[in-house]
């Protein structure tokens, strides 16, 4: 049976920022979703309520062992001025993926669906229509039972939170990024967690981040953890590179993020008979192929930024500059299928937004 989710309106309405001040993830909406869990009632009392401050206690598990999960999609202001999602089925699913691997009981899919669809229809007026805006969805999970025991929270909460946003780098979407090749943290491996979407994987980056920041780079790229050989990931996004002719991206191999961009790719790649690969690529084999002649295109995919080339990769003392491609780029051909279909400027073959 369908569960009713509550809602209290907030008496005031918050200013909305114009679209140049957005930039990423720093303003939010009136309202947020609740719902909270525990063992007697499983997870219950969904309600969208004013947005607020949490009161929590300081021995809240997660403050402590870091029991926590989030999503993040976004809603789209078509020309017609209707308001869309885009494939928030494949986030809702790897929520609840996210949810077994760190022992949090798992949510309702069509209920969170519905939390998702109410609230941003309460909160329309705030998803922005200029160029590259949209509304940024952030469902997240928290363990909230207080408790210093070492073993799974027996409270949670469940919560949506929503922010209109900008680019995420800032300035111009498809503006190249400079990109050092990390070999001395590791993001994730093989039997940990880093394929589920868990806040402490973002914690463990930012070390690596602050450094490459530090020596003038954007972003660093992640190499296997066994043998600081094979490529992972780009910051928070997927990796692929365009090496004559075809597109490479690594394959999921359980400490890889399987990114809903990435995915998006692959089938638009896959829907225009593109060649392309998913396997093990290694740091060597792209600055070989690069040393060829043959390093075309290398791009992050993910939600917040959806397509970011790679200007420059820094490696073992070797620095590649890639250069602006004459013709159109495999990047920005996604770019804007993509965006496309999540603004509602072109059909959706494959029914990717609802
Ligand atoms: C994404 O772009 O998919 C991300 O995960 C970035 C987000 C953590 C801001």
């Amino acid at each position: 049976m369908k569960q009713v989710i509550d809602f209290v309106k907030a008496n005031l309405e918050k200013e909305k920022q114009p679209a140049h001040a957005l930039g990423f993830g720093k303003y939010f909406t009136d309202h947020m979703f609740m719902m909270d869990y525990n063992e007697e009632q499983g997870w219950h009392e969904p309600r969208i309520l004013p947005y607020q401050p949490l009161t929590m206690e300081p021995s809240s598990m997660v403050f402590h062992y870091g029991q926590a999960i989030f999503e993040g999609l976004k809603a789209y202001r078509t020309p017609e001025g209707k308001i869309q999602l885009f494939r928030p089925d494949k986030n809702i699913e790897r929520l609840n993926f996210s949810c077994q691997r760190m022992s949090i009981p798992t949510l309702d899919e069509a209920l969170v669906l519905d939390a998702i669809t109410q609230l941003v229809t309460i909160e329309k007026d705030w998803v922005p229509s200029e160029e590259g805006t949209s509304l940024y969805i952030r469902p997240f999970i928290i363990a909230t039972e207080p408790y210093l025991g070492v073993r799974p929270s027996k409270r949670y909460k469940f919560m949506i939170i929503l922010s209109p946003v900008g680019s995420y780098y800032g300035g111009d979407q498809l503006k190249p990024v400079k990109i050092h090749v990390e070999e001395n943290y590791v993001r994730a491996v093989k039997g940990g967690v880093g394929h589920v979407k868990t806040s402490g994987n973002y914690a463990a980056s930012l070390k690596a981040q602050e450094e490459a920041e530090a020596q003038g780079y954007d972003q660093v790229l992640w190499l296997d953890a066994k043998e600081n050989k094979y490529v992972e990931e780009v910051g928070s996004m997927n990796i692929f590179f365009k090496i004559n002719g075809e597109v490479v991206t690594p394959e999921l191999n359980g400490s890889i993020l399987g990114g809903i961009t990435r995915s998006s790719c692959l089938q638009l790649l896959d829907y225009w008979n593109f060649p392309v690969s998913e396997r093990r690529i290694s740091i060597e084999e792209v600055f070989e192929a690069y040393y060829r002649g043959e390093l075309e295109e290398a791009f992050g995919a993910g939600t917040a930024a959806v397509i970011s080339p790679v200007g420059e990769l820094s490696w073992n003392n070797q620095k590649i500059t890639l250069p602006p491609s004459e013709t159109e780029t495999i990047a920005k051909r996604l770019y804007d299928a993509i965006t496309n279909i999540q603004l509602g400027k072109e059909p959706d073959p494959f029914q990717w937004t609802v």
